[in-house]
């Protein structure tokens, strides 16, 4: 919805070796441990050069009040100087929790106010989802 917005270019930072268990309970044991031993997977492909953006939207699922350390990876990896960073999380009642300051410290970039959406409005409620998409984005002045 947002690069639908924007006209964005999209680069999904995905997990290389994703042997992630698919039952929920297990999947939140595993990324505790590794947010736990900061972990640095490693993520499949790279994104487009950084040199042609200013603004980079920042996606993520809130884990553990926190981003799937591969993100983490996928920042350190880049140069974040002179970019704004808008991040969204989804999530299930912790909403952006200290995400954005997360990102800010890691990044050192300036980041905007965020936008947190519900999972399951993000999967099943488009509709409600979008709005708060297109209101967020008038917020931060697109
Ligand atoms: C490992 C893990 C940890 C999670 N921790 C939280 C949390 O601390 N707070 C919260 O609101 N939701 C938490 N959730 C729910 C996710 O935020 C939710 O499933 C996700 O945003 C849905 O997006 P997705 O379909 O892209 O995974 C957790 C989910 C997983 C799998």
């Amino acid at each position: 919805m947002i690069a639908d917005a924007t006209n964005a270019d999209v680069f999904e930072v995905k997990v290389k070796n994703d042997n992630y268990p698919t039952a929920y309970k297990a999947l939140t044991e595993v990324a505790l441990q590794e947010k736990k031993s900061g972990a640095r997977p490693e993520y499949v492909g790279e994104a487009p050069d950084f040199d042609n953006y200013d603004v980079i939207f920042v996606g993520t699922p809130n884990w553990w009040s926190d981003m799937p350390m591969v993100l983490y990876t996928f920042i350190e990896a880049h140069n974040w100087q002179n970019k704004t960073v808008a991040p969204f999380v989804t999530h299930e009642g912790s909403g952006l929790s200290s995400i954005p300051e997360k990102i800010r410290s890691a990044t050192g970039a300036n980041v905007t106010d965020g936008l947190a959406v519900y999972g399951h409005d993000a999967q099943n409620n488009r509709e409600k989802a979008n709005k708060a998409v297109q209101n967020w984005l008038k917020e931060i002045g697109f």
